[in-house]
């Protein structure tokens, strides 16, 4: 029969290498939207071009470093390509790799990826991206790219976790850059152990990550710190999906200019939750969080489940590599819908009072921002009982910064049975404060 002539020799041909199998969706023309569930992003997603040729990643072997192959074959299967990492292979990297002029292009990672502990380097070379000083140990941008395979990139953050301990302000590489990506996909993946952020995306759009799997444990007694999941700077119209995160600060978090952003089914834990912010940081900056749908979330062994934070309108210093305040911006059209949470804090939080422990300074310099039309609705389990009685903290500096704060549906309670939230100065929709709480309590 023509057709089990036709598999044989299409085994032949993949078994001797010939060709590669096309087992990962972008190798040919798909939908990047149509990947996109339940929600759809807020504007449709650029369709992925389909690739024609196909370059593998030479690898030392020896931990030598990889860059220049690495290089050579983006450069090689640019423009309609797919570079492949080996299954079989673990390529080193001790060089600050640009990768901002990639076009139409797929990185398939089925083996591993493992950059360098010379923390000297890349203290120097990492490239820096300004804000909040983070450094990345990579930029990944262009058009129409996909990174995925379902291999690993290990951030060696061991050496990282040790001397961040000695000295807080060190730069730790961000494992993941992606910085100025317009159009792309990235994942499944696994991330290992990242020095500090696991992705920075930033002035990219149009980008869907989704069949993430984030973990990195401080084999020391110092641990593993700032391990945020995401975070989203001046970027619009991007997906995050289908992901586990396993890490211990933001699950996501939407930075300055983060528009239009869906997050859906992640599975969350030992994090500080979903957050909007910090923002206000800086003074003289106007930032702009607008158009946010997180839905379908789990949230276990957090400090927060949904939250948003905003520093005073005063400056003030959370920690030593982390000071700030006297912002101005808007936070508006934000909904979390949908969050079970288990063992976290506050199931939800909102403060206009980050880094600050002093609460006359908070009452004295209100919040230069704004927060409006934000709802907070199906959001049901059990805190850890750290706050009892309360389970949740919505507080406003003042009354006319923040607007039309609804929360709806809330299952909430502490080990105990607790479940009061704190609530001030959020007074528009429901009226008046006590309304807003009793509401709250009631459910
Ligand atoms: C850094 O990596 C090299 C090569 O893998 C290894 O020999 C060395 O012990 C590592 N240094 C530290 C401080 O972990
Ligand atoms: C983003 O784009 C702006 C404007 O072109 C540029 O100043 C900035 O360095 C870019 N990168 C980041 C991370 O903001
Ligand atoms: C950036 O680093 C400098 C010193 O290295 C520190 O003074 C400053 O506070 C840091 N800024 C932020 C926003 O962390
Ligand atoms: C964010 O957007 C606002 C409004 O367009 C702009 O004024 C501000 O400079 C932007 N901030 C950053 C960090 O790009
Ligand atoms: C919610 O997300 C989980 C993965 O964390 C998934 O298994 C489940 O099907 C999702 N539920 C809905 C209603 O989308
Ligand atoms: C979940 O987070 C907790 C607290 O950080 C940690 O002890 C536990 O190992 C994590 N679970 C997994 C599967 O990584
Ligand atoms: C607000 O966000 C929702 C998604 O939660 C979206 O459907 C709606 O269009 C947004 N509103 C505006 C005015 O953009
Ligand atoms: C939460 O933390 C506890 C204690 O570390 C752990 O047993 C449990 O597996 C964690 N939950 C998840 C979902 O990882
Ligand atoms: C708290 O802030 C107020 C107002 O700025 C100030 O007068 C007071 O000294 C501060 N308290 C402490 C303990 O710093």
């Amino acid at each position: 029969m023509k057709a089990s002539i036709l598999t044989q020799a299409l085994g032949l041909l993949l078994s001797l290498g010939l060709i590669v199998e096309a087992k990962a969706s972008s190798a040919k023309k798909y939908s990047r939207t149509e990947a996109c569930k339940p929600h759809q992003p807020f504007h449709p997603l650029p369709i992925s071009q389909a690739r024609t040729k196909t370059c593998h990643v030479a690898s030392h072997g020896n931990g030598a470093d990889d860059s220049k192959n690495i290089l050579s074959a983006l450069h090689k299967c640019n423009n309609g390509g797919k570079v492949v990492f080996d299954e079989d292979k673990t390529y080193t990297v001790g060089t600050a790799l640009d990768m901002t002029f990639l076009k139409h292009v797929d990185l398939e990672v089925l083996g591993t990826i493992k950059f360098t502990n010379d923390t000297d380097y890349w203290q120097t070379n990492a490239f820096k991206q300004i804000y909040q000083n983070a450094t990345t140990f990579f930029q990944l941008g262009g058009e129409d790219v996909n990174l995925y395979g379902g291999g690993t990139l290990d951030g060696n953050g061991q050496v990282w976790y040790d001397l961040y301990a000695e000295d807080a302000l060190i730069l730790r590489p961000i494992l993941v850059g992606v910085i100025g990506l317009h159009g792309g996909t990235i994942g499944p993946l696994k991330l290992r152990y990242s020095p500090q952020w696991y992705h920075f995306v930033a002035n990219s759009s149009n980008v869907l990550f989704e069949g993430i799997d984030i973990s990195g444990y401080s084999s020391s007694k110092n641990t593993a710190k700032n391990t945020d999941g995401w975070d989203l700077y001046r970027s619009s119209n991007i997906v995050i999906q289908d992901s586990i995160i396993n890490n211990g600060d933001d699950c996501v978090s939407f930075k300055p200019n983060s528009t239009e952003i869906i997050v859906q089914n992640l599975h969350c834990n030992g994090s500080h939750g979903i957050s909007v912010g910090s923002l206000g940081q800086y003074p003289g900056e106007v930032d702009i969080v607008e158009n946010l749908l997180i839905y379908n979330i789990s949230m276990f062994n957090a400090s927060d489940g949904a939250r948003i934070k905003v520093w005073p309108g005063v400056s003030s210093a959370l920690s030593t590599d982390l000071q700030g305040g006297g912002g101005s911006g808007s936070v508006k059209n934000v909904t979390y819908d949908t969050m079970t949470i288990d063992n976290v804090d506050y199931a939800i939080e909102v403060t206009q009072c980050y880094g600050q422990k002093n609460l006359t300074l908070c009452n004295q310099y209100p919040s230069k921002l704004t927060i409006a039309d934000v709802l907070f609705t199906n959001i049901k389990g059990t805190t850890s009982g750290k706050y009892d009685p309360d389970v949740g903290t919505i507080v406003c500096s003042s009354e006319t910064v923040c607007s039309n704060i609804e929360a709806t549906n809330i299952d909430v309670s502490s080990p105990d049975g607790d479940d009061e939230f704190v609530c001030t100065n959020v007074d528009e929709v429901m009226e008046d404060q006590a309304a807003v709480c009793s509401m709250l309590k009631s459910m």
